[in-house]
């Protein structure tokens, strides 16, 4: 074999290819289990294409096994999977495909195993091995990808314009392919790109968010969000992002490249994070800054209020990206509402009560909260950096010894609605929300502490108070 495979994987790959020879159809290891084989990658779906009836040979195939998978197979793109333990098995009959111009809809015709490499995105994912008796495991490479492998370079098997305009979907992969490998692209690949941006529009939201979050996942996701900038990709996918670029000046005052410090933090907080949606709200922290510049006179440019404009940002721009409209959003807003408020605990002097009210708003995502700010530290002056650094270790030891006192952090309101209720003889109503509000606003003021004993006094004053006790 040309390449390292577990006993798992050969078990499996005898299997396939005895059913192969019993159907007499020639099949082949390839794409991206091959390529990653090669770099040495961790892999996980076997992709085999066949000169014949991909489906028949996945049901072949799946007689083999003991635990006789079930076949899953689309009869309209001719192709079937089956699982085998945490293995996906792709099969795939040969096939020549051509693209209209307005859709993603290929004609497809059967073809042979070379007309099936021509089709595919890149060299890199067109190598194939045999699976076949009289050549098994020899590697077949018509376009030199295994030079590529070792160039590390991303490019076409035939013109690029042609492949992309086949899926203009690859040119997103190209560029995450490129970010995930630390791959260059060949210039020619490059520019067509470049010239092709506008076709991605042809393509579902749903493969776009995909790709954009395998960049985001990647080890250093500024390389793939800086490549989708300058091919013009970014424009079209995510303008809103692209709003974020460049730096004006008045009176010679000026501010930063609010893009190229987004991606800063982005690289920032992947060091110390894989979680995507920690990773989405650095990228989304300071995109409410475009719609909130303003220049001061005698003070300068001030995005104020930018932190609040970006979280009512969040759902729109979730929903347009195709990102899921659930708790994961919920959670990117509060972060990007949230991102100024440990700064502004920096200062000297800072009350209980302040360190309270964050660790209130934060709640279980604090820690992430915290990640974030430390990720938005950007500054070129180690000093600066150091100085910030220690200033959010002091916020962390307040937000410590406060919480270890009044728990705050999963905070459940002492006294419940139900306790109010029945004990003012009341139905669900204003005056229960108010009684509830005026006690948390007092634990968090530090008048009564996180406690059923206060609160519970404090509730028969305030009703007194209000003329119901
Ligand atoms: N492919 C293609 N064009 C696409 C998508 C896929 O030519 N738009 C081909 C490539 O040969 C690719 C193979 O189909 O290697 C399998 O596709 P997929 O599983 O999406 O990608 P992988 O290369 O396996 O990589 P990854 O799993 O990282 O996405």
């Amino acid at each position: 074999m040309y390449i390292d495979c577990t006993d798992k994987e050969l078990f499996i790959l005898k299997k396939i290819a005895h059913a192969a020879e019993e159907l007499g159809v020639p099949c082949y290891l390839i794409g991206g289990f091959v390529r990653d084989k090669i770099l040495k990658r961790p892999t996980k779906d076997i992709d085999i294409v066949c000169v014949g009836d991909g489906i028949a040979l996945a049901e072949k195939a799946a007689q083999k096994f003991n635990s006789r998978p079930e076949v899953h197979f689309f009869r309209n793109f001719g192709t079937a999977q089956i699982k085998f333990e945490d293995i996906e098995i792709e099969f795939v009959g040969a096939r020549k495909e051509s693209y209209s111009f307005d859709s993603r809809k290929p004609a497809v015709e059967s073809g042979t195993l070379e007309d099936d490499q021509n089709r595919r995105d890149f060299t890199i994912n067109a190598l194939a091995i045999s699976l076949n008796k009289p050549d098994y495991g020899t590697l077949i490479d018509p376009f030199d990808g295994i030079a590529d492998l070792g160039r590390q370079i991303i490019q076409t098997p035939l013109a690029p314009a042609q492949t992309f305009s086949d899926d203009p979907l690859r040119m997103m992969r190209a560029i995450r392919f490129a970010n995930q490998l630390g791959f260059s692209i060949e210039q020619k690949t490059w520019e067509a790109i470049a010239e092709s941006a506008k076709r991605i529009s042809i393509v579902s939201g749903e493969r776009i968010a995909d790709e954009l979050n395998k960049i985001l996942l990647s080890k250093k996701p500024s390389v793939g969000f800086d490549l989708l900038y300058k091919s013009g990709l970014l424009q079209i996918i995510f303008p809103q992002m692209v709003e974020l670029a460049g730096a004006e000046y008045i009176d010679g005052k000026g501010h930063k490249d609010n893009f190229y410090h987004t991606l800063q933090v982005i690289d920032n907080i992947s060091e110390h994070t894989n979680d995507l949606w920690l990773r989405w709200a650095a990228v989304l922290h300071d995109i409410g800054k475009p719609a909130t510049k303003r220049f001061e006179e005698g003070h300068g440019w001030t995005f104020h209020g930018h932190e609040v404009v970006g979280g009512r940002m969040v759902p729109k721009l979730f929903a347009k990206l195709k990102l899921p409209q659930n708790e994961k959003m919920k959670f990117v807003r509060k972060l990007v509402e949230l991102h100024l408020r440990p700064i502004s605990l920096t200062k000297e002097n800072i009350t209980d009560s302040a360190i309270r009210r964050l660790l209130f708003d934060a709640g279980e995502d604090f820690e992430a909260l915290m990640t974030l700010c430390e990720a938005d530290i950007t500054s070129k002056n180690k000093q600066k950096v150091k100085r910030y650094l220690e200033n959010f270790e002091m916020v962390r030891r307040r937000c410590t010894e406060v919480e270890e006192k009044d728990h705050l952090r999963n905070w459940q309101p002492p006294v419940s609605g139900e306790l109010i209720m029945e004990t003012f003889q009341l139905p669900p109503c204003k005056t229960v929300g108010d009684i509830k509000n005026a006690i948390r606003e007092a634990i968090l003021d530090g008048i009564i502490p996180n406690e059923f004993d206060a609160a519970h006094a404090f509730m028969m004053e305030k009703a007194k108070e209000l003329g119901i006790g």
